[in-house]
């Protein structure tokens, strides 16, 4: 553990993949209240939305109007998703850094998240970032199911390897490799991270990990060692895709910001601040955060949690 990067780059998601999952429909004013939270705790990469279907989402309605309302810093990037023509071109308008495409490595998933293959996703995409590039964005390509799939069951790394390929090809800047339902462990992980690395350097690799079967923070060190130093992650462990079923939340903020802070490794973030906006948006959802960090942090400050 000697040749641990000194900075990591989180990007929070909670807003996006946390928000995404709640049946209850968020207030829009909250959503906006938590992306103030979130930013003055010091997350600089932030997922605010997707502007997908809103009769396959219901909950991200009101994406235009959540980025309408943003106090923005300088600094912050705001992201969010885009799975067609017709979502960047909605996107566009709400003025993102830089969106996101979310295709996947296994067939099956492709088709029940996104209603085609893979390589259909593939050329709905390269309109999408030729688009993105020509407004000056870059574009971020999501790959779920990387590390195992609701429906198909087992992914191999050769899987994984074709669609991060197929994702150079059209021009996608930066590679998020997703356990989209929390399966994959350690040396799995290192696998197909090694194999995104024959397309994407490091710099433009990074991790996405929800956390269903406790493996996400091991599996953020297992990438720490190869030198991955981006990752997704999502206030008081927020998160799930509603086609991916039994997918529970991403891997916590806190959780990581704690653990890379006893690494001595760098991510600009507040933990106290982080564990305030991760109470806010838990209380707003009626329940106790699902962060261990948070909770534990919450506990000591006397804070009684539901
Ligand atoms: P479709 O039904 O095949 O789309 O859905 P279509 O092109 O045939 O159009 C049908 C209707 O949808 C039309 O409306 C379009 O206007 C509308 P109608 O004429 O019926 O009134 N439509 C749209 N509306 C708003 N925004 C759009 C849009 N596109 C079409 N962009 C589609 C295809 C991709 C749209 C749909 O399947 C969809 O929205 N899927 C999104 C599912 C989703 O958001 N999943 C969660 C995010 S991914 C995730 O969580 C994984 C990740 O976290 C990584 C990981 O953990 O794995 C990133
Ligand atoms: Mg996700």
């Amino acid at each position: 553990m000697d040749r641990l990067p000194t900075h990591v780059t989180l990007v929070e998601v909670g807003p996006r993949d946390g928000l995404q999952n709640e049946a209850a429909p968020v207030a829009t004013a909250d959503k906006i209240e938590l992306v103030q939270r979130l930013q003055a705790a010091g997350c600089r990469e932030i997922e605010v939305t997707s502007f997908v279907s809103p009769k396959w989402v219901p909950q991200m309605a009101d994406n235009a109007r959540v980025m309408a309302g943003l106090e923005r810093r300088p600094g912050v990037r705001y992201s969010v998703l885009v799975p067609n023509m017709q979502g960047l071109e909605a996107a566009l308008a709400s003025r993102p850094d830089e969106v996101v495409v979310f295709g996947a490595a296994s067939e099956a998933f492709s088709r029940r998240n996104i209603n085609c293959s893979v390589a259909e996703s593939i050329e709905r995409f390269r309109p999408v970032v030729a688009a993105a590039h020509a407004a000056g964005l870059k574009v971020r390509g999501a790959i779920s199911c990387a590390l195992g799939c609701p429906y198909q069951g087992e992914v191999s790394p050769e899987e994984v390897e074709r669609v991060v390929a197929l994702m150079k090809a059209i021009g996608v800047d930066h590679c998020g490799i997703a356990d989209t339902i929390g399966t994959g462990t350690p040396r799995r992980v290192q696998a197909v991270m090694a194999r995104a690395l024959r397309h994407y350097p490091l710099v433009e690799l990074s991790g996405h990990f929800h956390d269903t079967y406790g493996q996400a923070l091991a599996n953020i060190l297992a990438c720490l060692e190869m030198g991955v130093h981006t990752f997704d992650a999502s206030i008081a462990g927020l998160g799930g895709c509603p086609y991916a079923k039994g997918a529970t939340g991403n891997v916590a903020t806190e959780d990581v910001v704690y653990l890379l802070r006893g690494l001595d490794i760098d991510t600009g973030i507040d933990l106290e601040a982080l564990v305030d906006a991760g109470a806010y948006v838990s209380g707003l959802l009626g329940r106790a955060p699902a962060s261990r960090a948070g909770r534990a942090l919450l506990a000591r400050r006397g804070v009684a949690l539901p």
